[in-house]
């Protein structure tokens, strides 16, 4: 079977991990920009003020997609360009920059796919609060609504928030991402709450604005499957997927939180502070969603935890690698013999994925969703001229499976954007985890090479995926 023919074969990026140019041509400062700089919290003191160049270089970079035969870019807006203080004056320069992108994606046939708040935050409005201050929200609506109305005209594809649980868990709980706070449930909670509230917010007015298109946010998926049968271990499943995917997908979708999670959040005076008008904007706004995104990488296999110990913080958490308890200390996600693992520990599991989109569909109805993020994180082999990635062509063949199995049994996925496009900075693992499918060259002016996944997809795509 040959995938639909306006199903979206793309690859994604995001403006801290590829631009650079971080204080050029008017733009502000980001919560990243100062957040990076601070002595140990990134892998060897690694940042985005050069990154790979993209902001001066995104011609030959767009170039090489068009080669590569992408269908959509997916990349995201520094807010600090466009808005530089966050709430204040438009910077021009910053809309021409993405006017640029967007008219060169065009030029190729390349459908501009523009994810709004991809974690680089305006840095004074960290400072005053963050995604715990409802001001953020506010100044996030604005911000949405410049772009809708710089871009609306030819971008027709709009991802609000990527993933809300990482910013929120790694900025509240572990403080691997800024603002850098450890073990404070209680913001992390808020500041979810918050983010779902700007989403509505934001995805209210682009309906009301009359732009076409569509709009949706892009959720962490990593369904959470008990190691056993026994049943200590099935509740933690329960529990997991009520924690980390209900607590997410429910609010956007159905327009209310899962009892479960508020009932015991209220009993441990945990519960985010929340109005009867912004519940009200969520049920509302709940069927506006023209379709979810989903960054999945692997699952969480869980189980009872026994040890008193709890996610406090501590920079193991950031990993992604099993081995922690959750934040409430429930359950703890284990790695297991018979399962397979990248150098990182994040489990290959296309199986998984499948029956995840099961899980999601039962839940939630034959919502549209796009695979907003799926990949390999390696370290590639260098071999002379050639960039032999054999392994992430594995990965990425699975999981493309797994999508076309999900296609023909009637789950509406349109769309797989594999992460990344390029090669770019990882936000806590520098440039040693790649996963692009252009490789950068670091000792040589930042050189672009095709990868041997290059022309892999590239076939893929001009296939339409029969093959697989
Ligand atoms: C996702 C993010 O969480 O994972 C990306 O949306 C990120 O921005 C990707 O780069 C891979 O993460 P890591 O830690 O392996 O570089």
């Amino acid at each position: 079977m040959k995938m639909p023919k306006d199903f979206l074969f793309g690859a994604a990026s995001a403006s801290y991990q590829v631009e650079g140019a971080w204080n050029e041509d008017g733009k502000g400062v980001s919560n990243w920009d100062v957040f990076s700089k601070i002595p140990g919290k990134t892998f060897e003191g690694t940042n985005g003020d050069v990154a790979i160049d993209h902001y001066h270089r995104y011609k030959e970079d767009i170039a090489l997609m068009a080669e590569m035969g992408l269908e959509s870019y997916r990349f995201s807006i520094a807010w600090t360009r466009i808005i530089p203080d966050g709430t204040g004056e438009v910077n021009q320069k910053g809309l021409d920059f993405y006017n640029n992108v967007i008219d060169e994606c065009l030029k190729y046939g390349i459908i501009p796919f523009v994810t709004l708040y991809h974690w680089d935050l305006p840095q004074p409005l960290e400072e005053d609060g963050g995604w715990r201050n409802t001001k953020t929200s506010d100044a996030f609506v604005r911000f949405a609504e410049v772009c809708y109305k710089a871009f609306g005209d030819r971008v027709r594809n709009w991802i609000t928030f990527n993933e809300t649980v990482i910013f929120c868990s790694l900025g509240y709980l572990t403080g691997a991402h800024p603002p850098g706070i450890e073990g404070d449930a209680k913001a992390y909670f808020q500041a979810t709450h918050n983010v779902f509230v700007a989403h509505a917010r934001a995805v209210e007015s682009f309906k009301k604005s009359g732009y076409e298109g569509e709009i949706g946010i892009t959720h962490v998926f990593n369904p959470a499957f008990s190691i056993d049968d026994d049943e200590d271990n099935k509740f933690a499943e329960r529990h997991a997927n009520a924690y980390s995917t209900h607590w997410y997908y429910d609010p956007i979708l159905k327009g209310s939180y899962p009892e479960y999670v508020t009932d015991a959040l209220e009993a441990q005076g945990l519960l985010p502070e929340m109005t009867e008008e912004e519940l009200a904007l969520l049920r509302r706004t709940a069927p506006m969603n023209d379709f979810i995104g989903l960054n999945y990488y692997c699952p969480q296999r869980v189980m009872k935890n026994d040890s008193a110990l709890v996610m406090s913080g501590g920079r193991e958490n950031s990993t992604g690698k099993p081995g922690n308890p959750s934040f409430d200390g429930v359950y703890k996600t284990v790695m297991m013999d018979d399962k397979e693992y990248t150098k990182w520990g994040w489990e290959i599991a296309p199986d998984a994925f499948l029956d995840g989109m099961r899980m999601l569909k039962e839940r939630y109805g034959n919502i549209k969703i796009y695979i907003t993020e799926n990949g390999l994180g390696d370290e590639d082999p260098i071999a002379g001229e050639e960039i032999l990635d054999q392994p992430r062509i594995d990965y990425i063949e699975s999981h493309l499976r797994a999508v076309k199995n999900a296609v023909s049994e009637g789950i509406n996925v349109s769309g797989y954007f594999a992460w990344s496009v390029i090669d770019l900075l990882s936000w806590l693992n520098g440039y040693k985890k790649q996963y692009g499918f252009i490789y950068v060259d670091h000792k040589n002016g930042l050189a672009r090479k095709r990868k041997q996944s290059f022309f892999w997809y590239k076939d893929i795509i001009a296939t339409r995926a029969e093959e697989l």
